[in-house]
């Protein structure tokens, strides 16, 4: 198989699984356990912790781990309830990922919350004159994502932060695409809660973490015994944090983002010349290169995906929560495109383990799939 849909999961590294088998053979014990098996275990969680911490530059005791992006992101949500703070208006973006843009629409219903979204340019971007023009102290939160999972654009973080604490309004963002693919620097980047999560870094699924700023106060999100300081009760998912940990510790280095980068624009390159109806939806300065959305004139994204499923090339017609729906993109739509040109859309993500073999093979057989087509 060719696994070109790498936004939505990557394959587990043989490392990091061989990490949790040593955890599952060895390090069984209840992480909460006063005994020496226990200790041992919450020993090696603290490892991992520090490792993620070290790749952010912030404090371990600023990590908390949850079951994925999606819980670390209805977490900071969620919380806001509890602040009970008289500021009820948030500010977002229209291409955030569901798992900001459903708790907010709940927000919204159940607690009178008034939601307001900022303008995103066509690369992608969010307009930052009119962010500047609608954030003011009357915020309570500014949630914007790192980078998007449908076009990898990439959001100045460093700059809405400074501008957020500057109104002194609270600021998340979603880095489930960035993590380990762009540096994050907590020592010079003025962010107050940060969502990872492992299994888009070749890390297992089901564990991710909110960083929390030492300087802001959160409400637990689940509560029970006590765990991550008594934020998020259960018994600690040892293995899931160790490989999270391990998937963390291989990529530091950020050598991959080079091969990423080279494949990337040998494919585009190669898009481009092979076929002449082929548009790069996502051509800006502003992307992260494992994401090329693209398209070609008169044939629907979800024909040309199902005939190279057929061949076992595995893309994506949108994000992977809403392939199935064959409904046209949010995102797309956001940044311009017209429905004709938005369902004519897929999504090609890779990953540090494809290599310029693969891309080949899906060329070949998008030049077939494209013929056949056409006849
Ligand atoms: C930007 C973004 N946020 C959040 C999530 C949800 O993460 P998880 O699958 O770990 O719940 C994803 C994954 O699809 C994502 O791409």
């Amino acid at each position: 198989m060719v696994f070109l849909d790498n936004a939505a999961t990557t394959k587990i590294a043989l490392d990091v699984k061989k990490s949790m088998d040593i955890c599952e053979d060895f390090f069984y014990a209840n992480a909460s356990s006063v005994h020496s098996a226990g200790l041992e275990a919450m020993k090696i969680i603290e490892k991992s912790r520090s490792e993620i911490a070290q790749a952010l530059s912030c404090s371990p005791e600023e990590i908390f781990f949850t079951s994925g992006g999606t819980e670390s992101n209805n977490w900071v949500i969620k919380s806001l309830i509890e602040m009970k703070s008289d500021k009820k208006k948030i500010l977002t973006s229209k291409i955030e990922h569901p798992s900001i843009l459903e708790p907010l629409k709940w927000l919204e219903k159940n607690f009178n919350y008034e939601i307001v979204y900022v303008n995103v340019l066509e690369s992608g971007v969010i307009d930052l004159l009119d962010f500047k023009n609608k954030l003011d102290e009357s915020f309570c939160l500014c949630t914007l994502m790192h980078v998007n999972n449908e076009i990898g654009s990439i959001q100045p973080i460093d700059e809405i932060g400074k501008f957020c604490k500057l109104k002194n309004v609270l600021f998340h963002t979603d880095a489930c695409q960035s993590f380990m693919k762009l540096p994050i620097n907590l020592t010079q980047m003025p962010i107050d809660f940060i969502s990872i999560n492992s299994h888009k870094i070749h890390g297992p699924k089901g564990i991710g973490a909110l960083f929390i700023s030492s300087k802001v106060k959160i409400s637990p999100f689940l509560h029970g015994g006590g765990q991550e300081m008594g934020l998020r009760s259960t018994t600690m998912n040892t293995a899931g944090i160790v490989g999270f940990g391990k998937a963390t510790e291989l990529l530091k280095n950020f050598k991959h983002t080079k091969k990423i980068s080279e494949l990337s624009f040998w494919l585009k390159s190669e898009l481009l010349n092979k076929f002449n109806d082929c548009v790069i939806n996502n051509d800006g300065k502003e992307v992260l290169p494992n994401i090329l959305n693209i398209r070609f004139n008169n044939i629907l994204g979800k024909d040309l995906f199902w005939r190279l499923n057929k061949e076992g090339i595995f893309v994506s017609t949108s994000s992977a929560c809403s392939s199935n729906k064959n409904t046209p993109s949010r995102v797309l739509h956001e940044i311009g495109l017209s429905e004709k040109q938005n369902l004519e859309s897929i999504r090609v993500s890779i990953s540090v383990d494809t290599e310029k073999d693969d891309l080949k093979i899906f060329l070949n057989a998008l030049e077939k799939i494209i013929k056949n087509i056409g006849e």
